[in-house]
C-alpha cells in the first residue's frame, strides 16, 4: 500500500502543494500566506519577487513559518552556483532551490555541495530544471541540440540525477515514466497543476494534470500557481485540490 494511503488529503495538501507566490510585491504574497496559513505551508518565492525584495521576502514568509522553495533557477560556474546555494540554504526557510541542469554535472554536484555547506545539519533539496516548458522542438537545432525537446528533458533529467542533486523539476507526464525509472527516492517537482472545470485565462502550461492524478503519477511536489492566486476565493481553490486528491486516495485505499 502507497504510505500516503494513510493520510488524510488535507494533509498531503500540506505536505506536498507548493503554492506559488507569482507576485510583484510583498504585500500580495505575504496576503496569500496569511489567507491559506490553515491549508498550505509551502510556498514558492522566483526571481519576480526576490529581484525585488532579497532576503526579505523570505524573512517575511519565515515570521509566519512558511517552507521555501526558492526557485531561482541558478546556472553559471560551479563556484559560484555553490556559493549561491550555499547562501540560499543559510535561511531556514528554504526547503528546496533550483539549479539549471544545462549547468552541466559539474554545477550541479558543486550546488549539492554548496546546499549541505550552507546547512550542514538539514540542507534544502537541491533539484535541476531540465527543459524549459516555453521551449519548442523547433528551437533546439538553433543552439546546437539535435534532438526534441522530450527527449533533451530525459537526457538533462538523467544527468541531474547522477550528479548528486535531489531531484528535478518536470512535467506531472513526465514524472510518471521517470518515477517508474528512477524508484521512489528521487525528488519529482512538477508544475502545469490544473483543476478540472477551471479556466485560466490566456493559460501558457500544455501539458496538465490535475493534483489527484499528479500524486498518482508520483510527482513528490505539486506547483501550483494561477489556479490558487487567481482565483476569486483561493481558499475554496485549495479546497478543490483537496478534492481532487482525495479522490486519488479513495482509489488507493
Ligand atoms: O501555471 P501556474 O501558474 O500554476 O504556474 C506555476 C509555476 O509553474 C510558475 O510559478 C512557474 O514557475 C512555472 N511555470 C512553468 N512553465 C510555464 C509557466 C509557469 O514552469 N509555461
Amino acid at each position: 500500500m502507497n504510505e500516503e494511503a494513510g493520510l488524510r488529503a488535507d494533509e498531503l495538501v500540506r505536505q506536498r502543494v507548493v503554492a506559488a507566490l507569482d507576485f510583484d510585491t510583498i504585500e500580495e504574497a505575504v496576503a496569500l500566506v496569511d489567507l491559506l496559513q490553515d491549508r498550505v505551508t509551502r510556498f514558492k518565492v522566483g526571481m519576480r519577487l526576490f529581484t525585488r525584495y532579497g532576503p526579505a521576502i523570505l524573512d517575511a514568509l519565515a515570521e509566519r513559518e512558511a517552507q521555501v522553495f526558492l526557485d531561482l533557477k541558478f546556472h553559471d560556474i560551479p563556484s559560484v552556483v555553490a556559493d549561491a546555494c550555499a547562501a540560499a540554504a543559510a535561511h531556514p526557510s528554504v526547503f528546496m532551490l533550483t539549479v539549471h541542469a544545462s549547468g552541466g554535472q559539474a554545477m550541479m554536484r558543486h550546488a549539492a555541495r554548496g546546499a549541505k555547506r550552507g546547512r550542514p545539519d538539514s540542507p534544502p533539496l537541491v533539484v535541476a530544471v531540465t527543459a524549459l516548458t516555453s521551449l519548442k522542438s523547433r528551437e533546439l537545432p538553433s543552439f546546437g541540440v539535435g534532438m526534441g525537446v522530450r527527449d533533451w528533458a530525459e537526457k538533462l533529467g538523467a544527468l541531474a540525477l547522477k550528479s548528486g542533486v535531489d531531484g528535478v523539476v518536470c512535467s506531472a507526464h513526465e514524472a510518471e515514466g521517470l518515477r517508474t525509472e528512477v524508484g521512489a527516492r528521487p525528488v519529482l517537482v512538477t508544475p502545469g497543476i490544473r483543476l478540472e472545470d477551471v479556466h485560466i485565462a490566456g493559460d501558457d502550461q500544455a501539458r496538465t494534470m490535475t493534483p489527484g492524478r499528479a500524486m498518482a503519477a508520483g510527482s513528490s511536489y505539486l506547483v501550483i500557481g494561477r489556479p490558487i492566486y487567481q482565483s476569486p476565493d483561493p481558499i475554496a481553490a485549495v479546497d478543490a485540490v483537496s478534492a481532487s486528491v482525495a479522490s486519488w486516495l479513495e482509489k488507493i485505499r
